[in-house]
């Protein structure tokens, strides 16, 4: 018996919410056509010529990789037609990227980062893409930045979908967290983890240690801590880092553990570190906080930061809320 599809459990959860008309839903089914042509082409990746660079820079000041292009356009082509957005940001756009005259417009924003851990590509380690839904805030049919420029906690919606030796989706409309698995045979998402709980507690730390002498003295001490070894506090933890994202976040919850990308003084030009509030932060801070988990800069709850401008970067601290709770004390040198 086949389980259930992603489109079913969409149904189901917009039955739930009465004021639903199905926009949303038809959002995310578009948006999870977008994901399956970009998975198809990840797993050519290596076979085809969509490996390499295009030589160009984004906004980010990083060469952009063709595969990245590749998941920028099927998206934004795709999700354009959708009817249901007023506008998109993307992490590879220097600009909130409006909804041509041609095609009807709908209440939604759609911020996503098309290709997370685009180093992993070209060496076969998972890559994902991240996603993060906003109702439309402003008065009149045009957007404007500041239906882009909204709290975390404002989401309507949040998920990635992760292209590794499977193809994943999980997303949460702010009731659970819900894990689907694409199986290839039949095309579809099919039901796999129903409302994914993080643990309280990890094991787990990921980080990429080769910053380590860039980072704040507590950030250090912090780290340190958790590699001490103590068996009344169950330490060492254990060291796991992809260089993914969204990869090195799914395995945290799933079974626990903090990530973390602290603000390091390695490039005077990202002073709060490298990783982007509205694309990637904001989505996997709702997705955590849905899971039982927790999501900090070191200093404030992700979900409350309110962004200044669309690629505004923060630290980012996320897993089992135990773990960032104390990473927070440490970082505000309570500890
Ligand atoms: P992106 O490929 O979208 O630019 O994201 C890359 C990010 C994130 O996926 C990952 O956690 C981080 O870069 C890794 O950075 P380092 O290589 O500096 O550790
Ligand atoms: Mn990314
Ligand atoms: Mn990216």
């Amino acid at each position: 018996m086949v389980g259930m599809t992603v489109i079913e459990h969409l149904l189901i959860k917009q039955k739930e919410s009465p004021e639903a008309t199905g926009a949303f839903t038809r959002l995310l089914t578009e948006l999870i056509v977008a994901a399956k042509v970009i998975s198809r082409e990840v797993n050519r990746a290596g076979l085809v010529d969509i490996l390499g660079y295009t030589g160009r820079i984004n906004i980010q000041e990083e060469r952009v990789r063709k595969l990245d292009d590749f998941a920028n356009h099927t998206i934004m082509e795709r999700m354009e037609k959708s009817g249901q957005l007023c506008a998109m940001a993307s992490e590879e756009d220097p600009d909130l990227i409006e909804i041509s005259k041609e095609y009807p417009k709908g209440n939604y924003i759609l911020i996503f980062d098309p290709l997370d851990g685009s180093s992993n590509i070209d060496v076969n380690a998972s890559i994902g893409t991240i996603f993060s839904i906003h109702r439309k805030v402003t008065p009149g049919e045009e957007a404007t930045l500041a239906d882009a420029l909204q709290k975390g906690s404002k989401q309507v919606a949040a998920g990635y979908f992760i292209y590794g030796s499977s193809t994943m989706m999980v997303y949460t409309t702010g009731s659970g967290v819900y894990g689907f698995t694409l199986f290839p045979g039949l095309g579809e998402f099919l039901l796999s983890h129903e409302d994914i709980k993080i643990p309280e507690r990890g094991k787990i730390y990921s980080v990429n240690e080769g910053n380590y002498n860039y980072w704040d003295e507590n950030v250090r001490r912090f780290v340190d801590y958790l590699k001490e070894s103590d068996k009344a506090t169950k330490r060492p933890y254990t060291s796991r880092y992809i260089g993914a994202l969204v990869a090195d976040f799914h395995r945290n919850l799933l079974k626990g553990g903090i990530f973390m990308y602290p603000a390091d003084t390695k490039d005077p030009k990202k002073p709060h570190g490298k990783l982007r509030l509205l694309c990637e932060a904001a989505p996997l801070a709702f997705i955590v906080e849905q899971a039982g988990g927790y999501a900090s800069t070191g200093y404030e709850r992700i979900l409350d930061v309110e962004p200044q401008e669309l690629h505004q970067r923060v630290p980012l601290f996320i897993g089992s809320r135990e773990d960032v709770l104390l990473a927070e004390e440490f970082i505000q040198g309570k500890r």
